[in-house]
């Protein structure tokens, strides 16, 4: 079965085109890592995966029925996190919160419900963190609890948006090592969004490059080359390998380099300390 099969599909915000006349399938068990450029409508695919964003044309079908609100086979962790700075909860509570679980800072969870929590926090290895406040944590503490919450109610398919935003290539590392193995792990769906595929190299079985409110879909030597990303950035851009890394060049610059940084306030401030661009 197709985690997700998308046919003739436009989407439109405010007005305007985002996306125009997508078609694809991601199968059941596949790790497909999301790249293209600032505004290029990553998080608005997703939105729309998740029903958020009704298609302006066309379908999508998810796990074989059709996308809507509140589809609990999907976990999503969303990009916008700005939200969570000065957070007094423990990481736990933060966990618990998305469950609905929490009113009033008052827990109110049934047996079964903190059981899983605890299942999620341990999944991500975060069942020490959980005991913190949350806004005392590191970004990559934080990713780690944002990905357990996502885990709740044992979803299907991850979609997962820009989760390495803000962190160092060793935590980048680690948040991918245990997305991949969380993955293989549950047998489940992972739509994983980022600005550099090198984080990516390795682990990925295909990626999904959208631009100029197109997309293209297969494996990294078939995708991130000259003609195809150069039709979705609808410019010239160069395709450097060196050594094992990749560099996606327009005009002697990288396409990934400061100007697609997210400011993420949550998630600390190590951008900086990124380092995988010449
Ligand atoms: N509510 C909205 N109304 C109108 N346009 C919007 C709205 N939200 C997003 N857009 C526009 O839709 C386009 C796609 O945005 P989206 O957030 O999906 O891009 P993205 O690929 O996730 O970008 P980024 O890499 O910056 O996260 C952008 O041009 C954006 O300005
Ligand atoms: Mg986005």
């Amino acid at each position: 079965m197709n985690a997700i099969e998308i046919r003739d599909l436009s989407l439109r915000l405010g007005g305007r085109s985002v996306l125009t006349g997508i078609n694809l399938d991601i199968a059941a068990g596949e790790f497909v890592g999301m790249l293209g450029p600032n505004g290029s409508g990553k998080t608005t695919l997703m939105r729309a995966i998740l029903g958020l964003v009704p298609p302006a044309a066309g379908t999508i079908r998810i796990l074989g029925g059709p996308a809507q609100r509140g589809n609990p086979a999907i976990g999503y962790m969303p990009q916008a996190r700005s939200f969570l700075t000065g957070l007094r909860l423990s990481g736990r509570q933060f966990v618990a919160s998305a469950g609905g679980g929490y009113r009033l800072g008052l827990p109110m969870h049934r047996r079964s419900e903190r059981a899983e929590i605890e299942r999620a926090l341990d999944r991500v290895g975060a069942a020490e963190l959980a005991s913190r406040p949350f806004s005392d944590l590191s970004g990559g503490e934080r990713q780690r609890l944002l990905l357990a919450q996502a885990l709740l109610g044992n979803p299907q398919l991850l979609l997962l948006d820009e989760p390495l935003i803000s962190l160092d290539p060793h935590r980048q590392h680690e948040v991918v090592d245990l997305v991949r193995s969380l993955q293989s792990e549950l047998g489940i769906t992972v739509l994983f969004s980022a600005h550099d595929v090198n984080a990516l190299l390795g682990v990925i079985d295909r990626v999904l490059y959208l631009g100029s409110g197109q997309a293209a879909l297969g494996t990294v030597d078939e995708i991130i080359t000259t003609p195809v990303l150069s039709r979705l950035y609808g410019s010239h851009i160069d395709v450097v390998h060196v050594q094992e890394r990749i560099f996606v060049m327009s005009g002697g610059y990288c396409t990934e380099s400061e100007e697609h940084r997210h400011d993420s306030p949550a998630a600390g401030s190590s951008r900086t300390g990124f380092s995988g661009h010449a």
